[in-house]
Parts: C-alpha cells; sequence; structure tokens
C-alpha cells in the first residue's frame, strides 16, 4: 500500500494508537510520521513528562529517581489517553507496567514496534540521552531488557516488525496496513481506522 493511498483512504482514527517497544524501536519518529498519515494528533509520553517536569528524563532518574519518573509515566498516559484519538509513542517502560497496559488495552490499541537487539543497539549506541543506558556496558543492558521485556511488549494487541535499514517511511505503511487488516479480519469490533466515503 502507498503511503499515498493509506491517508486518502483513512481520516480519522476512532481510538488512540499507542506504539510500544524498546529503545531504539522507533516509536517517536514512526509516531509522528504516522500520526500525519493518520490526521491525527501526535503525543510522546517522555516529551511530556519532560513538559511537566520542567527538566530532560535523564535529569528526572538523576534527582527524583526512576520510581518518581514511572510515576510521571503514569500520569502522562492516563492523562493522554483521555483525550481526542491519538498517536502516542511511550517510553520503553510503560507497557511493562500491568497497569498501563490494562488502561491502554481499554482505551487504545496497542502496536509493538519489534526489532532485533544488534538493531536496536545501532539506534542507540551514540545518544547519551537515556539513563538506563548511562553504565558500564549499555549493550548488556539493552541486551538484558529485549529478554527481559518481550513478554510485556508480545501482549500488544499487533506487533510490526522493524528490520534492519528500514525507513521511517515504510515503517508508518507497515503500521497502517497492519490496522487496516485487523479492522478486515475482525468486523465484529469497532474498526480502529475510520475511512472517508468521499475518497473510495
Ligand atoms: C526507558 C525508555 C526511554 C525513557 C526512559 C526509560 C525505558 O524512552 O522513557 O529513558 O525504561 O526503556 P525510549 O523508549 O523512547 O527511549
Amino acid at each position: 500500500m502507498s503511503s499515498s493511498r493509506s491517508s486518502a483512504v483513512v481520516n480519522a482514527l476512532s481510538r488512540p494508537v499507542v506504539l510500544v517497544g524498546l529503545m531504539g524501536a522507533g516509536k517517536s519518529s514512526v509516531g509522528w510520521r504516522l500520526a500525519a498519515a493518520l490526521s491525527a494528533p501526535f503525543f510522546d509520553s517522555d516529551t511530556e513528562i519532560e513538559a511537566a517536569a520542567g527538566m530532560s528524563i535523564a535529569d528526572v532518574f538523576e534527582r527524583h529517581g526512576e520510581a518518581s519518573f514511572r510515576d510521571g509515566e503514569r500520569r502522562v498516559i492516563r492523562r493522554l489517553l483521555d483525550g481526542e484519538p491519538c498517536v502516542l509513542a511511550t517510553g520503553g517502560g510503560v507497557f511493562v507496567s500491568e497497569e498501563n497496559r490494562d488502561l491502554i488495552a481499554e482505551r487504545a490499541l496497542s502496536v509493538w514496534i519489534d526489532a532485533d537487539v544488534e538493531t536496536l543497539w545501532n539506534r542507540v549506541k551514540d545518544r547519551s540521552t537515556r539513563p538506563l543506558l548511562l553504565t558500564a556496558d549499555p549493550r548488556g543492558v539493552l541486551l538484558g531488557l529485549w529478554k527481559g521485556r518481550r513478554s510485556a511488549y508480545a501482549k500488544a494487541d499487533i506487533r510490526v516488525e522493524s528490520p534492519p535499514g528500514i525507513t521511517h517511511e515504510n515503517m508508518v505503511q507497515r503500521i497502517v496496513s497492519a490496522l487496516a487488516a485487523r479492522d478486515r479480519d475482525d468486523p465484529a469490533r469497532p474498526p480502529i481506522l475510520r475511512r472517508d466515503p468521499s475518497h473510495e
């Protein structure tokens, strides 16, 4: 499906779409493009926390600790899922929490962007913005998170693979196709994509 075709037939989301997955999966960079393709607002949980706290995620971790950051995440997710249907890119830890998963399952549709650990590592290794990776062995930590969190991410409604080298635009197309396929395959459930009949 070409991006022009997908954006022509889809003109609104009936529920929020929540992107989950590990650091480096591309939730934010794919997320805002996906939101544009679906004519939906875009939010990023990390950006919202930074705006509310008036400091970077690294500073929140350092000054207030991870527990306080996770608390902020919970509040931000709840607030954003209360509003107009949006595309929401979440921090890698959001979907690990059962409370967050339950809320997302109730109000949204979750999409796991899944990539192999080598691809993720290549995407994050040159950045110093992620406090969990500021250790002597960041690659080892990433691998541990990759192994430890997969069972949580696998609870997402949809899994879309992000192979090495794929462009953000192609990822958007993959996700839109997956959303459309879900609507097609399960007509008993209210569709996630609302179609504009004038474009069909
Ligand atoms: C985290 C991932 C980060 C950020 C914070 C913690 C995690 O977001 O929320 O550093 O626990 O995996 P990204 O997944 O957008 O990098």
